[in-house]
C-alpha cells in the first residue's frame, strides 16, 4: 500500500460550527490512493510547533486531488490548524493504517456519533459508488446537540441512503442516541453495521449487532505518535489478549476482535 508525504496547499476552510472546522487540501498522491476509513497525520505548525503530527480521518476525497477533513479545536495543536489560511503549506503524510472492509452484498448501516462522522461521508460515497443504489442502506448520524450534526447533513443527503439523525438534547431529530434509531430499524442478520464514535457509542453498537448476528466493523482512536507502527502509543489489547497496534492494524477493526468495557 502506497504512502506519500505531500506539501499539501490549503484550498479552503470552513468554520461549521463553534469550533468545528473542515478543511480542504490540495493533496493528490494520498486522496487518490485513500480508502475510506484510513487517515492522515498532519504537523499542524511550522517548524516543530508542535513537535508531534496529529492523526485524522479522511473525510472525503475528490477525483480532482483533494482531501478534507473535519476536526474539532480540543487542544494546541487542533487550534492551530483552525487558523491556517487558504494558500498555507502542510506536511501530510498518508494514506495511514486499515480502512473500512465494505461488503459490496450486504446491506450497510452507517453510524457515526459526534466526530466519529468525520470517516462517515468517504464511507457513504464509496459504498454508493461500489452499489450504484443504496437506497436500501442507512446512515445515522448523531451529537450532543444540532451544531455537531446539522452542518454536515446535506453532504450525506445527496447519496440517497435512508437518513436518521439524533442529538442528546433533542435540538435536531430524534432526542436521543443513535442506538435508539438503530434499534428502530428492521434488523436482520444480513446487515453490516460501520460506526465510528465515542467508545460508548460503539460498545452498544457492538452490543446489539451481536444480538442480532449482524457483522459489525468499529473505528476506534487512540493516542498516536507516529501513525505508522514505530512508537507503540497506540497499542490495544484484544480479545484474543494480545496486543494490536490501532495505527497499523486499525483504525478500523472487526468489533468482536476487541476488548468492550459495557
Ligand atoms: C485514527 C484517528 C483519527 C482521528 N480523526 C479525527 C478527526 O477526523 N477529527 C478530529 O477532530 N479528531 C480526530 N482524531 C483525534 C485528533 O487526532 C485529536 O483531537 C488531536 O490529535 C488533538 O490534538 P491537539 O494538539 O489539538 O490536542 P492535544 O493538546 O494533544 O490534546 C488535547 C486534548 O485532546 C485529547 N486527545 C488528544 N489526542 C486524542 C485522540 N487521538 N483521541 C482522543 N482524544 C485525544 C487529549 O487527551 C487532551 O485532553 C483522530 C484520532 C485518531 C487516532
Ligand atoms: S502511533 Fe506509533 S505505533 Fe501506532
Amino acid at each position: 500500500m502506497s504512502q506519500y508525504q505531500e506539501k499539501a496547499t490549503v484550498s479552503r476552510v470552513e468554520q461549521l460550527s463553534a469550533k468545528n472546522y473542515r478543511l480542504t487540501l490540495d493533496s493528490p498522491d494520498i486522496s487518490g490512493a485513500a480508502k475510506a476509513g484510513q487517515f492522515v497525520m498532519i504537523r499542524t505548525g511550522l517548524a516543530k510547533d508542535p513537535l508531534l503530527r496529529r492523526p485524522f480521518s479522511i473525510h472525503q476525497t475528490s477525483a480532482n486531488g483533494q482531501l478534507q477533513i473535519y476536526f474539532k479545536v480540543v487542544g494546541r495543536g487542533t487550534d492551530m490548524l483552525a487558523r491556517v489560511k487558504a494558500g498555507e503549506i502542510m506536511s501530510v503524510f498518508g494514506p495511514l493504517g486499515r480502512g473500512f472492509r465494505i461488503k459490496k452484498n450486504s446491506p450497510a448501516i452507517i453510524i457515526g456519533g459526534g466526530l466519529g462522522i468525520a470517516p462517515m461521508l468517504f464511507l457513504a460515497k464509496s459504498i454508493c459508488r461500489l452499489k450504484t443504489d443504496c437506497s436500501n442502506d442507512h446512515i445515522i448520524l448523531g451529537g450532543r446537540e444540532r451544531s455537531e450534526v446539522e452542518p454536515l447533513v446535506n453532504d450525506f443527503r445527496q447519496f440517497g441512503l435512508r437518513l436518521g439523525l439524533a442529538t442528546d438534547d433533542g435540538s435536531y431529530g430524534h432526542q436521543g442516541y443513535v442506538t435508539d434509531l438503530l434499534k428502530s430499524l428492521e434488523l436482520h442478520s444480513e446487515y453490516t453495521v460501520y460506526a465510528c464514535g465515542p467508545e460508548p457509542m460503539m460498545a452498544r453498537v457492538y452490543s446489539i449487532c451481536k444480538s442480532g448476528s449482524m457483522q459489525c466493523q468499529v473505528s476506534v482512536e487512540s493516542v498516536m505518535a507516529c501513525g505508522m507502527g514505530a512508537c507503540l502509543g497506540c497499542s490495544r489489547m484484544t480479545k484474543k489478549g494480545t496486543y494490536t497496534h490501532v495505527c497499523l492494524n486499525g483504525p478500523v477493526f472487526n468489533a468482536e476482535e476487541l476488548i468492550w468495557n459495557s
